[in-house]
């Protein structure tokens, strides 16, 4: 049978590229949070199987989490300001916690959400982000552990959507600017 799930889009990042960087990540992780146990706080939805395959890469004892924050509108460029819809279901007090994303874009989730975590003192936060768009940066916030870098283009699969859809794509590909909705 064949692996192409694709429709007809650019592949950025295989598969295969995708699963040698998240195992490098898990590694890494591995090596810093040595006998120390972690919090791994995906945001949803996007992160979703970003953290189910670099939890598969983590040896240390690690427990998961999500959490979810209402979009605040990319396209039409409202007022950045994000909201917690959902919050984590156990305390992160005392925790090692890696909050999980799919990517860092103009910054505004994830320093919210860092601001946020930092008030119920955790015993560390990092932050891993498959994607990171420096060039889309509006606030100062740098990931701690990041897969690839990536030019400011619009990019879906691997969890990361077009309109909902593409989030199943195994590859990441580009969403070409004309794209039908
Ligand atoms: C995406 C992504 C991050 C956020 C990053 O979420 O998952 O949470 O955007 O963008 P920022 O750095 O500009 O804040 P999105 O709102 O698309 O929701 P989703 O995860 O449900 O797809």
């Amino acid at each position: 049978m064949s692996t192409k799930t694709s429709p007809d889009l650019q592949v950025l990042f295989s598969r295969e590229q995708i699963a040698e960087r998240v195992a490098e990540l898990g590694r890494q992780i591995d090596q810093d949070y040595a006998g120390e146990n972690i919090v791994l706080l995906g945001v949803l939805k996007g992160a979703a199987i970003f953290l189910a395959d670099l939890a598969r890469h983590i040896t240390v004892p690690n427990t998961f989490d999500f959490v979810a924050v209402s979009s605040y509108g990319k396209g039409q460029k409202t007022s950045g300001a994000v909201k917690l819809i959902k919050d984590v279901d156990q305390p992160i007090e005392g925790k090692n916690v890696i909050v999980v994303e799919d990517i860092l874009d103009t910054g505004l989730t994830l320093d919210f959400l860092k601001k946020l975590f930092a008030q119920h003192r955790p015993r560390s936060l990092r932050i891993a982000a498959l994607l990171d768009k420096p060039s889309r940066r509006l606030v100062k916030i740098d990931a701690d552990y990041v897969g690839f870098s990536i030019p400011n283009k619009f990019v879906v699969g691997y969890g990361m959507d077009y309109a909902e859809r593409f989030r199943n794509l195994p590859d990441i590909c580009l969403m070409p600017p004309d794209y039908p909705e």
